[in-house]
């Protein structure tokens, strides 16, 4: 054969090998400030509240669509986790704060709704233990309480919108998603904090959608 064609049988190959490209555009972590949303919606598991940030889930998604229940063919099935410190890892990063703590671990309640909704959304890249390793890496890459400290944004007091998403995106580089919750009328409290990376969670991407405290601020309690 010409050299030609064995490059072009190479880059074949090559393209055929590599990993699928496309399903998704960019990855959500979404982080959950506890307080807020035990306040709003009631947790059972309520000594403590985790004082932190915890996972509420990782969504794969698309600039100009919501991604969810991509398990079309219905063939993905969410298998129970049993690894004892895979548990640990995971309750501590993403505790299922609606229920008691060994009752969420059997149950996996959050786990398994967040898998389905979402992880089969980016399957083809990340199967199920790979994707919730990866939402743990990701999370432990971003120190949320830890920054807003550092800009003066504590837990307790009343901020404005500007000033937590500038605090914000200090880390997250590009445009975060904030999602506020309204409880009662006229309380309007930061419940969650998205941040958009590449596939590959290398890098970090501008959110497509920007959060509900836009529309709810400019006023946001960080309870
Ligand atoms: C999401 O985006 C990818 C890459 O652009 C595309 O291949 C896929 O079809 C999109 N999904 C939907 C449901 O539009
Ligand atoms: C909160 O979680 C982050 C990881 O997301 C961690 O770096 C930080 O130390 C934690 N802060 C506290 C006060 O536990």
């Amino acid at each position: 054969m010409f050299k030609s064609q064995l490059t072009s049988v190479f880059f074949m190959l090559l393209f055929a090998l590599s990993p699928i490209y496309g399903d998704f555009e960019l990855l959500e972590l979404v982080s959950t400030w506890p307080a807020t949303f035990c306040y709003a919606y009631g947790c059972s598991r309520r000594r403590p509240i985790p004082n932190n940030f915890t996972i509420h889930g990782l969504w794969p998604d698309n600039k100009s669509i919501i991604l969810n229940n991509c398990n079309v063919a219905n063939k993905e099935r969410y298998i129970k986790i049993e690894d004892p410190k895979k548990l640990t890892e995971l309750d501590k990063r993403w505790p299922q704060l609606r229920y008691d703590k060994l009752y969420g671990i059997d149950k996996q309640y959050l786990w398994e709704k967040e898998f389905l909704k979402h992880g089969t959304c980016s399957i083809n890249r990340y199967k199920q233990a790979a994707y919730f390793d990866l939402a743990m890496n990701i999370k432990d890459r971003f120190d949320l309480l830890g920054t807003l400290r550092n800009h003066g944004i504590n837990p307790g007091s009343t901020y404005d919108l500007d000033d937590i998403e500038r605090a914000i995106k200090t880390v997250s580089i590009k445009v975060p998603s904030l999602k506020c919750i309204e409880k009662p009328p006229g309380n309007v409290e930061l419940n969650e904090i998205g941040i958009c990376l590449d596939p590959e969670a290398k890098y970090t991407v501008p959110c497509p959608r920007t959060g509900s405290c836009h529309e709810l601020g400019p006023r946001i309690k960080f309870r």
